[in-house]
């Protein structure tokens, strides 16, 4: 028996979003359906909704999530009906040539239900990311779902499902942050400030956050930023050299994905350093850099998708630092609000007053 629920989609290129009754069917072979408890509004989303990872609308958005199983397919061997979850995005095949290569963290080929979720006239609904959990009820693979300690509340859990992780990821695993080292940080929300506090994790003794709010900047702080650059009047390179006497940073995270951007992270860097970009820049976008420039500074430049994390590895250790007290999940969570309240939620991030608004369902 299939199930209706409501769920948020994204019908159009650039449309606000609209609250419809979607069919979440039964789940089929290796796929469970998840009671989403609470969902992250991540900037992706947003991408979405204005069309800018691809055109294949209407959505059903969210991607960020916990719930609990109520329901798995044949053939389903890892989680049970009952099990707290967090959804990832990187439900690994285990066949790929990434995967055969011991580098499941890259896994070309990872798994996401076979059915669709569609609304009540049979139209199909792409989930954002192969999830969409702004909806009360949301089918996947059982892949995508990681199980962790129930111990921590869904608002905080489920923002590890994409920008947490993405940003603690990208400092620890992407851009391999050691003790002592100097990090700068472009892009404070939720991905930046998860990049931050990874560095801080990772033991990174000098933290430049720079952001264009100094709202942004005020949170950065809290969360491990040992000193602040507001790039709206500031040149940013010169900046982050300046505080770094004069070298610029061992590595140098793009939590925004844009050219501009990208560049300043490109300069702001040491020789021999790590550029990481993590934000996502839209199809249209290209970047041009002086040939000699990369070839002279050496080092290594690198993007980060989810962190290059392994969601059964990366998940359940950063819950336990949470529950530890040594990573605060709660303090990226701004304000919590209901599935109504999502296209209200953009104009938020977008004005840049929250760092995460989260869905609770
Ligand atoms: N690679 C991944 O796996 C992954 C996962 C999740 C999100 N993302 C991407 O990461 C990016 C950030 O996501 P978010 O949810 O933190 O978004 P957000 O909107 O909460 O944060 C973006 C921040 O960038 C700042 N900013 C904007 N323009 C700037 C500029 N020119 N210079 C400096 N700062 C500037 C904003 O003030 C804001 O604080 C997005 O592109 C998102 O799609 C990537
Ligand atoms: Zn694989
Ligand atoms: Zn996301």
């Amino acid at each position: 028996m299939a199930y209706e629920v409501k769920g948020v989609v994204a019908r159009s290129k650039g449309a606000p979003v609209s609250i419809e009754t979607i069919v979440v069917p039964d789940p089929g072979p290796g796929e469970a359906v998840v009671d989403v408890q609470a969902c992250g509004v991540c900037h992706t989303d947003l991408h979405y909704r204005e069309g800018g990872i691809n055109d294949d609308f209407p959505f059903l958005l969210g991607h960020e999530a916990a719930g609990i199983v109520s329901a798995v397919g044949e053939g389903v061997t890892n989680v049970a009906v009952g099990d707290y979850v967090i959804l990832n995005w990187r439900a690994v095949c285990g066949q790929c040539r990434a995967c055969l290569k011991g580098e499941p963290q890259y896994c070309f080929a990872t798994h996401n239900a076979a059915q669709k979720m569609t609304l009540t006239d049979g139209t199909e609904l792409s989930p954002a990311l192969g999830i969409g959990a702004f909806a009360e009820k949301t089918l996947v693979h059982s892949g995508q779902c990681t199980k962790v300690d129930p111990a921590a509340p869904p608002t905080a859990a489920g923002l590890l499902g994409c920008g947490v992780m993405a940003g603690v990821g990208a400092a620890i695993n992407t851009g391999a942050v050691r003790r002592g080292e100097t990090v700068a940080v472009f892009g404070c929300g939720g991905v930046g400030d998860a990049a931050i506090a990874g560095a801080k994790l990772a033991g990174a003794s000098t933290i430049i956050a720079v952001d264009i709010s100094d709202k942004k900047l005020e949170w950065a702080t809290q969360m491990g930023a040992t000193h602040t650059v507001n790039s709206k009047d500031t040149d940013a390179v010169e900046a982050v050299k300046a505080l770094t006497g004069g070298f610029g940073v061992d590595v140098a995270i793009d939590a925004v994905g844009h050219p501009k951007v990208f560049e300043q992270a490109f300069y702001a860097r040491d020789l021999a350093g790590r550029v990481v970009m993590v934000g996502v820049p839209t199809p249209d976008m290209e970047i041009t850099l002086p040939a000699i420039e990369i070839f002279g500074r050496g080092g290594a430049i690198k993007s980060s998708w989810y962190g290059d994390c392994l969601p059964s590895r990366d998940f359940p250790m950063l819950i336990d630092l949470y529950l530890q007290g040594r990573f605060d999940l709660d303090a990226f969570v701004s304000e919590t609000i209901g599935l109504e309240d999502v296209e209200a939620a953009f104009e938020k991030m977008h004005a840049g007053e929250v760092l995460r608004s989260v869905v609770v369902v």
